[in-house]
């Protein structure tokens, strides 16, 4: 699938995502405002992008740390278990946590991750997710935050690969094949 043409269509600019980040953050700081202090975890890969703009409208004291989890391999699995590749640096227990992820698709990465890090009692525990794909949904996932509902398209850039590729345009693209697959 990766060595069929397509081209990349903008969806949101990169305008249009600061603007948004802008937003996100002031509703984030007012939610964190009586600790004022701030554990931000990017789920790796795809959040880089997101959680460094992200991080820095924040006017709270956070750290920064990364995890980084194995998408499941079967979708049947009704396993609540997610394999950790890269786990957290630091501890979150008694902490205030924001987990940051790229897209919420079929919600079965984020509903893992929650119980995960649910499992380690931090002390409040909030998620955000740039995109989200309502109609994909598997599991009842919500993120606390959301910076666009896009529809059921499979989109590239800020972070958000196809492949390993595309992650570094700087604007959210959708991926349009231009030659018939069959
Ligand atoms: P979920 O567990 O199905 O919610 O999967 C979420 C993950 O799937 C995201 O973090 C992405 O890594 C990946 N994903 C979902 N939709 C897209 C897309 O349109 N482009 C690239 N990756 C996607
Ligand atoms: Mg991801």
């Amino acid at each position: 699938m990766p060595d069929r043409p397509y081209v990349i269509d903008t969806m949101i600019s990169a305008k249009a995502i600061a603007a948004r980040i802008e937003e996100l953050a002031r509703e984030i700081e007012a939610e964190f405002a009586e600790t004022g202090k701030l554990v931000v975890i990017g789920l790796l890969r795809g959040s880089f992008v997101f959680i460094a703009d992200l991080v820095r409208e924040l006017r709270l004291d956070v750290e920064v740390d990364f995890l980084e989890v194995s998408s499941y391999g079967n979708a049947m699995e009704s396993s609540r278990e997610v394999r950790i590749l890269k786990d957290l640096r630091g501890q979150i227990e008694g902490r205030d946590v924001l987990v940051v992820e790229d897209i919420v698709d079929t919600g079965h990465t984020m509903i893992n991750v929650h119980h995960l890090l649910s499992g380690r009692n931090p002390a409040k525990l909030r998620t955000i997710a740039l995109l989200d794909k309502p109609s994909r949904r598997e599991v009842p996932f919500r993120a606390d935050w959301i910076g666009f509902e896009i529809p059921d398209e499979f989109v590239v850039g800020y972070g958000i690969d196809f492949a390993q590729r595309n992650r570094n345009l700087g604007y959210i693209g959708k991926v349009r094949f231009t030659e018939d697959a069959s």
